[in-house]
């Protein structure tokens, strides 16, 4: 048994390992919000985090990164396959957002889902310290609780899931669904998701929930929801720098100094609703409501499970998108869609941030969106306008946003053009309200919300991210 005292448990850790053709290793920021709420947790409490390190094959030794022990988990390739492309990714990341895309099912897969959580289990059993405060996140590690609550009865296990929880009718889809319910003490996104875990566990497991909580072998469980959140104050400086500022009116300029500027950054996932919004970006050029090269689209596409079929299909369909919208309303020099396929430094996105008119965040499902706060939390000078998704769980969070219906295509082109031509004023006084709300609800009273849930004393050194670990 080691002394750890604070752990986090993720599928990946912040960074992943690239390994070039001569055997050498560098080390790169993972994708996704998760990595973005987490690392500055971590940072403030030098925890400890087990997760895989990305690529398949040995994992390299724990290390230490600005103050946080990273303690890498191997994947074997077939795993890579059936753990993570396959049960994670092929089968609950589409079943959890609302079917959206149809969810696949291989018993092959489960028997690795199964395998990889009790190697995740087992690594934080004998990492953690007596009475540790182990913290488990998302979807891909749901058996992981459970099973380390049998391992290790005196630790205090709290669990996050990022994503949504379906509803009874999805979730009694899933095979296995026993297991992973009875696995599970949770935390979300949103009060709806809650909802739809307590409902289940009177459903499928026979519990008697009251309220928020529910008594299992003995013990009380609580299923809460605790919006995640950004590091606002951080958010905040790199987008006050010159850099940034320069950056942005570069950008502008580079651009062809036009009127409008609609931004869109996700991964390239089908749940983030981009091929809708660039459906409805055509179709008001088509309508002649936008016009390039006044209006331009600037769409960012971080590159996301590419090894998984959906989402090669997905990157087929919005790269012949993009250039069918280009051909048709591009001029020489002066595409009408700026597509761009890669990852961006944060003083980066933030420039592309400062530099749009029109932030476009439009998820069919989402958990949260953390984009959505980091446009917000970027506009250090008021402006700008968020269009967001009824249906990501930021909208409960962002209320002043232009909020739309992404199904609805007709809903999303209206957005569009009422945010592009709203006065000045009325966008100053929504982005500053909810750059207010962001500074309260950031993501250290986020972790500080959940912890206190998990009754962890106030004391300890997990408690209070944002502040130096306190002496025990
Ligand atoms: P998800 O977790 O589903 O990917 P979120 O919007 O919650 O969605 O979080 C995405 C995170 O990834 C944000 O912190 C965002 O800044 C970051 N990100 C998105 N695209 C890029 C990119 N191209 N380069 C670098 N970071 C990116
Ligand atoms: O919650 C969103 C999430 O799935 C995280 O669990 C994950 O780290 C991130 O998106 C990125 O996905 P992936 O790790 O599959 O690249």
């Amino acid at each position: 048994m080691s002394n750890a005292s604070f752990i986090v448990v993720a599928n990946r850790l912040p960074v992943d390992s690239v390994v070039d053709d001569e055997g050498n290793r560098t080390w790169r920021r993972s994708p996704g919000g998760l990595v973005t709420a987490l690392e500055p947790v971590l940072q403030a409490n030098s925890g400890t985090w087990i997760g895989w390190a990305g690529t398949a094959g040995e994992a390299p030794d724990a290390f230490e990164s600005d103050g946080v022990t990273l303690m890498p988990v191997p994947l074997s390739e077939q795993e890579v396959l059936r753990y993570y492309e396959g049960f994670s990714n092929a089968s609950l990341w589409p079943l959890y957002h609302d079917a959206v895309e149809p969810r696949v099912f291989r018993r092959s897969w489960w028997k690795s889902y199964y395998e990889v959580n009790e190697r995740f289990a087992d690594i934080c059993a004998r990492e953690a310290a007596p009475g540790a405060v182990v913290w488990v996140q998302d979807y891909q590690l749901q058996l992981v609780p459970g099973m380390l609550r049998e391992r290790r009865p005196d630790l205090r296990i709290g669990f996050f899931l990022h994503i949504p929880f379906p509803p009874v009718e999805l979730f009694m889809q899933l095979p296995h669904r026993m297991e992973i319910l009875k696995g599970l003490l949770v935390g979300f996104q949103r009060p709806l998701a809650a909802q739809n875990f307590l409902a289940l566990t009177r459903h499928l497991l026979g519990y008697r929930p009251r309220g928020h909580y529910v008594n299992v072998d003995d013990r009380l469980v609580r299923a809460d929801a605790f919006p995640i959140s950004i590091d606002t104050a951080h958010n905040e400086e790199v987008a006050g720098t010159e850099r940034v500022r320069q950056r942005a009116k570069e950008i502008r300029a580079e651009l062809g100094e036009p009127e409008t500027i609609i931004l869109g950054v996700d991964r390239l996932d089908y749940t983030k609703g981009i091929e809708q919004r660039l459906k409805a970006f055509r179709e008001l050029l088509e309508d002649g409501r936008l016009q390039v090269p006044n209006a331009v689209m600037v769409q960012v596409a971080t590159p996301s499970r590419e090894r998984v079929d959906q989402y090669m299909k997905l990157r087929e369909r919005v790269e012949r998108q993009v250039g069918r919208i280009n051909g048709e309303y591009g001029q020489v020099g002066l595409p009408a869609v700026h597509y761009l396929h890669q990852s961006f430094d944060r003083y980066e996105l933030a420039a592309l941030y400062q530099a749009a008119d029109v932030m476009a965040v439009t998820p069919l499902r989402d958990g949260m969106n953390l984009v959505a706060k980091e446009y917000v939390a970027s506009r250090v000078d008021n402006r700008g306008a968020l269009v967001l998704s009824e249906f990501a769980g930021a909208a409960g969070d962002l209320r002043q946003a232009f909020l739309v219906n992404p199904h609805d295509l007709t809903d999303l082109k209206d957005g569009f053009v009422t945010a592009a031509n709203a006065p000045l004023d009325d966008k100053m006084k929504r982005m500053r309200a909810m750059r207010r709300y962001l500074r309260k609800h950031d993501v250290s009273r986020w972790a500080r919300s959940f912890l206190t849930a998990l009754g962890v004393p106030e004391r300890s050194a997990a408690y209070n991210p944002g502040s130096p670990p306190a002496e025990v």
